[in-house]
């Protein structure tokens, strides 16, 4: 190569504004469904910004467009109007490699053993076997799992399932976590459990989660950042810090900040019920 030759790529210092893995924007989004009788309005000019590594959680009325917008998140619905944008880019289709969803109902195929359902994602991309079987024994693992694997959907509870579509949401080790209520058919201890486990796999890896509920109480206990959705059509009507302390311990659910923030958001959901 001549002495006049460019400068390679990879000393080019990139952009400042380019976003770190697991940044996501949502702006002025709408969704309209259009039914036969009517055009249902289920989001109205909603903003959000999520920063890499946070954790967001939603609450807000049953039918507000909580789950609308996950799915618009994961790039499983597209928006009527306005932007997402999941690591500065739009998000036009499912993308295992940026966004892992977990649903509320574990939506495990019951033919298929814990490990077979966590390769899953891994077999529709055309992974080897052998590279998939590592991944999902790694995620798997990451979950609390390991030496599970060989076991089919029945023979699991109801907590260790809705682990195993963790893992699943993580085997591609994508930025981003959606979870749409994961632990609302858990009963309550349980429930506890899975978000102190929740709270140290979010730790261990630094992914962007964002997490809707229907506990008030779950949600100030996980959350770095609490959304409030108004009634339908959905809007943003508060968002609060939660200063609390890492790792969040059961003691603080009986603290006065604990109380306070709880109340704050019960305002909310109160004067729309
Ligand atoms: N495919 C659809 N067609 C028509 N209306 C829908 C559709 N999906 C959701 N909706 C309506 O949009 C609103 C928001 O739904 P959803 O996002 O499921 O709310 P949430 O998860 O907060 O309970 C609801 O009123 C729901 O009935
Ligand atoms: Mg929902």
């Amino acid at each position: 190569m001549g002495g006049n030759a460019m400068q390679p790529l990879a000393n080019i210092t990139p952009l400042k504004s380019v976003p770190r893995a697991g940044a996501i924007e949502v702006r002025s989004v709408g969704q309209v469904f259009k039914t036969s009788t009517q055009d249902v309005v289920a989001l109205s000019e909603v903003s959000l910004e999520v920063k890499p590594g946070r954790f967001v959680v939603i609450v807000g009325p049953s039918g507000c467009g909580k789950s609308t917008l996950l799915m618009m998140m994961a790039g499983l619905r597209q928006q009527t109007s306005g932007t997402v944008t999941i690591n500065g880019a739009p998000i036009l289709k499912p993308d295992p490699d940026r966004v892992g969803v977990v649903f509320q109902e574990a939506s495990l195929f019951p033919w298929l053993t814990a490990e077979e359902n966590v390769e899953f994602p891994l077999a529709l991309r055309g992974v080897a076997k052998s590279e998939r079987r590592a991944k999902a024994q790694d995620a798997l693992r990451l979950v609390g799992l390991d030496g599970f694997g060989k076991r089919h959907p029945h023979e699991l509870s109801g907590g260790m399932k809705q682990r195993v579509s963790i893992a699943r949401g993580l085997v591609q080790d994508p930025p981003v976590l959606l979870m749409d209520e994961p632990f609302a058919a858990l009963d309550e201890q349980t429930r506890m459990t899975m978000g102190d486990e929740l709270l140290r796999i979010w730790a261990a890896t630094g992914k962007t989660v964002v997490f809707v509920t229907h506990s008030l109480t779950e949600a100030v206990y996980l959350a770095d950042e609490v959304v409030v959705m108004s009634p339908r059509p959905g809007r943003m009507v508060d968002h609060l810090q939660v200063p609390l302390a890492r790792p969040r311990t059961y003691e603080m659910l009986s603290g006065d900040a604990f109380g306070r923030l709880r109340d704050r958001i019960w305002r909310h959901i109160k004067k729309s019920a």
